[in-house]
Formats: C-alpha cells, structure tokens, sequence
C-alpha cells in the first residue's frame, strides 16, 4: 500500500518505518526542514530502541522517504496517517492547530480517494472537523474526491514502541464505512493474525478511548503515590503493599510503582484535556483533578525531601542525579519530574551533577543555558562522574544501569553517603547496611534496620 505519514516525531517514524517494514511504501512527512534533512541522512531526531536500524535498512530498500509537503510524494498515497502533536493550549485543553493545518495540506493535496487516519490523540469529535476542513478545501479546488476520516489512536510506549506497534495487544479502530474497514483490515492484519483483538467502533469511541486508557493508567500511579504518602506517616512499606495489592487479579500489577510522578509527552496533556473536554460538557472532574493535584504535588517531594534534609540554603551541597528522561529507554523530558528536581535545587543555590544515558542532548537543548554558564548545573559523561564529592544521589529515572550499582564506587566517590531514591529501585535495608541514610518513596520512615521486611521479589 502507499502510505504517506503526516509529522515525523515519536509516533509518526515508528508508525512510518513499521509499515515500511511490512513492505508498504511509506512516505513520512515533517514541517520541520532540518528534521527531513537529516533524516534523509538516516539520523534520527529521537531515542527509540530499534528505531535506527528499521529506518535505514527500509530507507535503502526504497520503502520509506521524507518530505516537507504531501505535494511532493512520489506516489498518491491511499492511506493518510495523522501523527502531529497535541500538546497542552494554555487552558490545558488539548491545542489542535496542528491537527487542523495536517487538514488543510491534505484538502489541497490529494488528488485521489484515500482514507485519512487519525493518529493524533485529538479531543472528541475532531475526526468531524477535519473532515470539514477537507471537504471545504476540496470544494474551493472544484474536486469531487471520496475520503474516510478514521480513528485510530496510537497505544506505543516509549522505549517499547517497535515491539508495541508490531505486536500490539490491540488495535483501536473508529470508522464509519465498509471501504475504511477494508482498508484498515489490510494495513493491520499482518501484524494482528487474530483479528479478535482488532476492535471496530465509532469514530468518537475511539477517539474517547484513548483519553480514557491514559486517564486510567495516570489516576492509578496518583493513586499509589498517596498511599505511599500515608505509608512514609505510618511506618509502612509501600513496596510491601504495592506487592500485595498487585498480586490481586481484579487489581493486577502494572501502573501500581510510586515514585517522583508521571511526565512524559502523553498523561499529563491527556489528563488536562479531559478535565476540560468534562468542563465544557459541564460535568466535575473529580477524580481527574485528584489525579492531576497529586502528580503536581509528586513532582515536588524529591526536592522536598533533600530540603527537609539539608535545609533551605543549598549553596554547598552538590546533588548527583542519575536520570533525566520521564521514563527509561527514551530521551523524552517532556514535563518530567527531573526538571522540577534540578529547578527546586538550583534555585536554592545546589550543584547539579546530572547523568542521562540518552537525553544528555535533549537536556542540553531545552535546560536552561544559565544553569550551565552559573556551573550550577554539569551535564557528566559517566554515571559514576555524577557522585563525585557528592552529598547526596537523587535516582529519578529508573535505567536499567543505575538500578544495579556498584555500591563501593558510590561510597568510594560521594562526600555523603545519602540516597533519595525517586523510584524505589533500592532495598531499603542493603543501603542502609551498606552505610547509606536511603529516602524512598513510601517506604515509612519508622522501618527499623537490621530485620529485611522487603519481600525477596524486590531485590535489587
Ligand atoms: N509520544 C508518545 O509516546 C505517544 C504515544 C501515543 C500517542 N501519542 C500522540 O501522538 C501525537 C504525536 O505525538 P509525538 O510524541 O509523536 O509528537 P512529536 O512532537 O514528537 O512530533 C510531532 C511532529 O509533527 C510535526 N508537525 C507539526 N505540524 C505539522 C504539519 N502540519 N505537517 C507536518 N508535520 C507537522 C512536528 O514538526 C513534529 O516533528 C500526539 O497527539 C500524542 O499525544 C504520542
């Protein structure tokens, strides 16, 4: 099939290059010039596992391209995929002006019928709006063109996206006639052999739904970090509890980790802008609020508890941070909790040594550049280079690298051996033997030493 793919980030070239994959001719297209540029290079503007490899190895077999504009593909596609941003507008809904000018480029674009595929994760009911903005443009050029518009909200994470686009455990799919249907049953079915798990709805559902899982996965993590609250108050092993409460069937173990909040490019938009789809539908977003107040307040206990610590004034105390990305195996920062951690100490006169095994460029781009001019904040090549003549570790993302660490280095290297770990990737009572004061994230402050509550499945 010809597929042509509108905006290159995360989602569009993992969309792009698996499709190409599959043996699709696919063209990704971007507003961003020096973005295609280099692309056309094979150097990609991201970190995703597995991403570089698909790309070049499709790129040389003369399945994928990229191009500025749909004006310039080769050949007219007969499926157009959606994939620009949504992010927050300043009232936290979602902003569609991406959206809405991806519309209007292919209203005065195509040339032939095609099916136009939402991608984006775009407020309800915009499926009808670019719709209209199709038909009108198609109007003005005087062309009578047969298009579907199809909802079809993407599910990857970040870090997994390859594995999670080519082995989705399911497919979300809003549409309204048999031809889209038919369509999207031939895009999907190579990598979807049991069909089952392919779920045809309204275009509204689908696009519902998406905001919907996010909300879900977003409320659970804020739930469990306000009981980890309670837990640090009562003497409890939040750990303990996450463990017990996970291996529940009806409750089951996945988005149950506390830790320094939930950011990224996804659940923090998707939560605002379905407080305000609820708002404008006059309904209280109760629990979404909750869910909302409690990250923000998340956001802020790491750096409160190295305050709590150390007190106000940080001007001689050095934090190494491992971790800058929202999440492992991504160079993602957007809205992560690192940014809030390095604003709060800086601020208070703290030197930041951070390390990121991927996201050291994009810290570099998006920090800002006083930190670095002040030497408030020092981007390290290794690890361990973030602990030297330190005073306390602050773990904010959970790499795999600094899950496991060479304990004797880090006591060999750090001015303090003190530990706030965001994520809980310590056993409570190995740091503490090993001669660390460790603040985790509900592991109650009145655990006593010496006697290993932790569960043996919890061991690193
Ligand atoms: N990132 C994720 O993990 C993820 C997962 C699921 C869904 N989503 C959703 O997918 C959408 C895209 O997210 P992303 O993270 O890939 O965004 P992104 O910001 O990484 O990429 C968007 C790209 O679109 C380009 N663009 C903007 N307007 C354009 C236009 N008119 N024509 C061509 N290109 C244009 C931008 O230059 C940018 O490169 C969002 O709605 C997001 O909520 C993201």
């Amino acid at each position: 099939m010809n597929i042509s793919v509108i905006g290159a980030g995360y989602v569009g070239l993992v969309t792009g290059a698996c499709f190409a994959e599959l043996g699709n001719h696919v063209t990704c297209i971007d507003v961003n010039q020096t973005k295609i540029d280099r692309l056309r290079r094979g150097i990609l503007p991201i970190y995703e596992p597995g991403l570089e490899a698909l790309l070049l190895s499709n790129m040389h077999a003369h399945r994928l391209h990229f191009q500025t504009t749909l004006l310039e593909t080769i050949v007219d596609p007969q499926v157009i995929f959606i994939a620009v941003g949504t992010p927050s507008d300043k009232d936290g809904s979602a902003d569609i002006k991406f959206v809405l000018e991806a519309a209007r480029n292919i209203g005065t674009f195509i040339k032939h019928d095609c099916v136009i595929v939402d991608k984006s994760t775009v407020p309800v009911g915009m499926a009808d709006q670019v719709r209209a903005i199709i038909q009108t443009q198609l109007a003005q050029r005087g062309l009578s063109i047969q298009f579907d518009v199809v909802s079809n909200p993407e599910f990857l994470r970040e870090g997994a996206a390859i594995e999670d686009f080519m082995r989705p455990d399911r497919v979300i799919i809003g549409l309204a006639s048999d031809y889209a249907k038919c369509t999207m049953l031939d895009l999907y079915l190579p990598i979807m052999r049991n069909p089952e798990r392919i779920y045809f709805m309204s275009v509204k559902d689908a696009e519902m739904t998406k905001y919907a899982a996010n909300a879900m996965l977003a409320t659970r993590i804020s739930f469990m970090n306000e009981m980890a609250m309670l837990c640090d108050r009562m003497g409890v092993d939040i750990e303990n509890v996450r463990i017990g409460i996970g291996s529940d069937t009806r409750i089951g173990s996945a988005f149950l980790y506390p830790g320094c909040g939930y950011g990224g490019s996804c659940f923090p938009k998707d939560v605002r802008a379905l407080i305000k789809m609820a708002e404008q539908h006059e309904i209280d977003p109760t629990i979404l609020r909750a869910a909302e107040e409690r990250n923000d307040a998340q956001k802020r206990l790491l750096p409160q508890k190295i305050i709590r610590f150390f007190g106000e004034d940080l001007s001689n105390i050095c934090i190494g941070v491992w971790g800058l990305a929202f999440k492992p195996e991504t160079d993602d920062m957007r809205e992560a909790p690192s940014l809030i951690l390095l604003e709060q100490l800086i601020k208070r006169g703290a030197h930041v040594q951070a390390y990121d095994p991927a996201a050291m460029e994009a810290a570099r781009t998006i920090l800002p550049a006083h930190w670095f001019r002040s030497n408030q904040l020092t981007l390290v090549e290794h690890q361990y280079d973030a602990l030297q003549q330190a005073d306390a570790l602050a773990l904010v993302t959970e790499w795999k690298p600094f899950c496991y660490p060479d304990i004797t280095v880090m006591k060999n290297l750090m001015r303090q051996k003190i530990v706030f770990d965001g994520r809980n990737q310590y056993n409570l009572h190995h740091m503490q033997e090993a001669g660390f004061q460790y603040f985790g994230i509900g592991r109650g402050l009145s655990a006593p030493v010496g006697f290993d509550t932790t569960l043996d499945t919890f061991s690193c």
